[in-house]
């Protein structure tokens, strides 16, 4: 099936690793030109950009930015219509995970979670709305949501949880108000994925396989090639849709 997203621009925060980097590689391979927007050295994401560009014969752009601080986000924009002059598709995916009980949660720690997943996407989807509404365009959003929003077997982290909520929640009340003029909004549901973070966390691995139905985790590529989906016009049906990927662990 061709999801003619070739010589499309796609923004993937979180971008330069685990999910996010899966994003960046099977939208390269469908043809579509990729920003990359981490907040990792520029290097990395530089170097990761140039391999894409090579291999698939796309344009690339990385973006060394904190989603959460508004100068960073406008860095993004301004240097990705510097070069592409547009964009299509906005991946709100990067966000911030961790572990606090809830008796050594203080407000500020509450705040770092409440910054990177919640104002980040905000600040990230009305910068996309506002180009689509000044180009009157179309475009497409999707969220990277997590099964912790919906089912809390893996406990003592209320911060992630309640932030998390709150982007199924966002996903389902934009895509309601920005549907009607063609700009999609949808969510993934991720359960549990190797990535560099999670990968070295063996016991976690072990209970986790207890958990999955699938019996395994998912990889980024796993999750990403149904994230890619939801951009294409094949996906015209799809809109507030919060899509489980998560090997059943929603179960
Ligand atoms: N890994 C899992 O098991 C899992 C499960 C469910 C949901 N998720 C969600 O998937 C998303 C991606 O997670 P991942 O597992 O790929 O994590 P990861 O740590 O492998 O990669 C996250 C990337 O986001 C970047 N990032 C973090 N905060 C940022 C910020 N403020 N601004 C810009 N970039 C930032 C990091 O530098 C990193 O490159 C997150 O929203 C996470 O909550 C992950």
């Amino acid at each position: 099936m061709d999801l003619e997203l070739a010589g499309k621009i796609a923004i993937v925060t979180g971008g330069a690793r685990g999910i996010g980097a899966g994003m960046c590689e099977v939208f390269a391979e469908e043809g579509t030109n990729v920003v990359i927007a981490d907040m990792v050295p520029l290097e990395e994401s530089s170097k990761f950009a140039a391999e894409l560009s090579k291999k698939n014969n796309v344009r690339t752009l990385a973006v060394r930015a904190d989603i959460s601080n508004p100068q960073s986000v406008d860095a993004i924009y301004s240097q990705t219509l510097e070069k592409f002059g547009t964009v299509d598709i906005l991946m709100n995916n990067a966000g911030k995970m961790g572990v606090t009980r809830i008796e050594d949660v203080t407000v500020e720690e509450l705040y770092k979670y409440e910054k990177v997943n919640i104002e980040g996407m905000f600040l990230m989807s009305k910068a996309f709305i506002k180009i689509c509404n000044e180009q009157a365009k179309g475009g497409h959003i999707v969220n990277t949501i997590s099964k912790s929003a919906f089912t809390t077997n893996s406990g003592g982290n209320t911060p992630y949880i309640a932030t998390k909520g709150a982007v199924f929640s966002f996903t389902r009340g934009l895509a309601k108000e920005v549907g009607a003029r063609g700009i999609f909004v949808n969510g993934i549901v991720p359960g549990y994925v190797i990535t560099d973070t999670t990968r070295n966390l063996k016991d976690r691995s072990r209970e986790m396989k207890k958990i999955i139905p699938l019996g395994r985790e998912a990889t980024p590529r796993e999750i990403a090639n149904v994230a890619v989906f939801l951009c294409s016009p094949k996906a015209v049906q799809m809109m507030g849709a919060i899509v489980d990927v998560s090997g059943g662990t929603m179960l």
